[in-house]
């Protein structure tokens, strides 16, 4: 996306939208594509808005990349961009600890009307996690 132009930032800021929130989306913070992920996942959201997530994970253990794609509102991108920042470094059990308040934070909040947006993140990375984690079980084998 290109740079905004200064009526598109003022009018994100007028319905209420963080400066935090207005530059994550803005910069696009990890918004891409991990060629070689380990697992990638996209969720679609009652809302319809969709956000598919790829993770690099070291050691079966470690998220060393996160990266994102959406069709949604400037809420969801910003969840996003704030929910991959949160997740790298962090071993998959922390990362499913994750919640939308951690977002919320991240974000220094959203519009009322947005609040909503951040369980987008959570969702797809839970989800992304446990295809990863239901990927790496081997199967038993039955004598
Ligand atoms: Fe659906 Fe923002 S309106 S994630």
């Amino acid at each position: 996306m290109s740079k905004l132009t200064k009526e598109q930032f003022e009018l994100l800021k007028d319905v209420g939208y963080s400066v935090k929130v207005i530059e994550l989306y803005m910069n696009k913070v990890n918004v891409g594509v991990i060629e070689n992920a380990d697992v990638s996942l996209a969720y679609r959201g009652p809302c319809g808005d969709t956000m598919k997530l790829y993770l690099k994970i070291s050691n079966d253990t470690v998220i060393e990349d996160a990266k994102f794609q959406y069709l949604g509102c400037p809420a969801a991108a910003s969840s996003g961009s704030a929910i991959t920042r949160i997740a790298k470094g962090k071993t998959l059990e922390e990362a499913k600890n994750i919640t939308e308040q951690d977002i919320l934070h991240e974000l220094g909040g959203l519009p009322e009307a947005k609040l909503h947006c951040p369980k987008l993140a959570v969702t797809t990375l839970q989800k992304a996690i446990t295809t990863y984690e239901n990927c790496q079980r081997k199967p038993l084998t039955v004598k």
